[in-house]
């Protein structure tokens, strides 16, 4: 599956499933842009990419900053020339129950990072997809189908925005030859959880070992596996695949366990 000559954009490339995927995709043989806010970790992976391939695009930005998420796509061509993918991936994950007191800001805190943020960076990246016939693809979760646990309500609701904001892209911009797909990860070893202030591994006293229980596979996904997927979609052995919701889970959603994820 070569990339040798593609321009590859990643958001929320500075851990997990996005460093993962820029990594793969370097190997490849793309050039690629890597975007998030965390210099030492962006930079930490630009060397990872580097060594695997082509000296990446680093681009800081917060892709919840409207301001910010509008310069990703004109840095990336400015710098390579031109786009051929764009991996919608930066995520994250908030705690609040509907009835929290703070429940408005944690929705906007994760609705923008997680839904809005793609939305400006789908209509910039179009006009250059269109000339490379390239395609896009978002990273949502099977919280856009299945409620994971209480308290997630916003993480779920954006992911649910993300499937089908998809639908819609792939519709929008079919006649003009561009794919819009998402994948969806069951539990995936990242992180994310970290990252929201969650006591690691998970939350709460929930280990990765626990996490493997609510799957039917009986295992944890790795980065990788998940990039794997996205570079699929992304190259020309999808080229029928369009509004797709590729779903990555261990078999997750089918066990019967499913809503005990964080709630043991
Ligand atoms: N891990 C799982 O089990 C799992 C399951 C289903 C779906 N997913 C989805 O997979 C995607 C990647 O998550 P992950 O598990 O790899 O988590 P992660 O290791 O925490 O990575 C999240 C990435 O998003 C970036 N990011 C977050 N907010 C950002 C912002 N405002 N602006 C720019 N970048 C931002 C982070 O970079 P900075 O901190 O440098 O900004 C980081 O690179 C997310 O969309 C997540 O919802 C994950």
């Amino acid at each position: 599956m070569s990339f040798s000559g593609k321009v590859v954009l990643v958001t929320g490339a500075s851990s997990g499933i996005g460093a993962a995927t820029a990594i793969l995709f370097s190997k490849e043989g793309a050039s690629v842009a890597i975007v998030g806010r965390n210099e030492t970790k962006l930079s930490n992976i630009a060397q990872k990419c580097a060594q695997a391939g082509v000296q990446p695009l680093v681009i800081t930005a917060d892709v919840s900053n409207e301001q910010e998420a509008s310069t990703i796509i004109k840095k990336t061509v400015d710098h390579f020339g031109n786009l051929d993918v764009l991996v919608n991936n930066a995520g994250i994950i908030r705690k609040a129950s509907v009835s929290d007191p703070n429940i408005l800001k944690v929705f906007d805190e994760v609705m923008n990072t997680n839904l809005r943020s793609i939305v400006q960076p789908t209509r910039l990246a179009a006009p250059f997809l269109v000339a490379t016939k390239g395609n896009i693809v978002n990273v949502s979760s099977v919280a856009s189908t299945r409620v994971i646990a209480e308290s997630y309500m916003s993480y779920c609701v954006s992911k649910a925005g993300v499937d089908h904001f998809t639908r819609c892209a792939a519709l929008d911009l079919a006649a003009s030859g561009v794919r819009v797909n998402s994948v969806n990860p069951g539990p995936v070893r990242t992180d994310i959880s970290e990252n929201a202030g969650l006591v690691p591994p998970c939350a709460g006293n929930i280990t990765w070992d626990y996490m493997k229980t609510v799957t039917a596979l009986i295992r944890v996904g790795e980065p990788e596996e998940i990039a794997d997927v996205i570079a699929f979609l992304a190259s020309d052995k999808a080229r029928s695949i369009t509004g797709s919701i590729y779903v990555s889970d261990n078999g997750q959603i089918q066990n019967s366990k499913f809503k005990n994820l964080f709630c043991k």
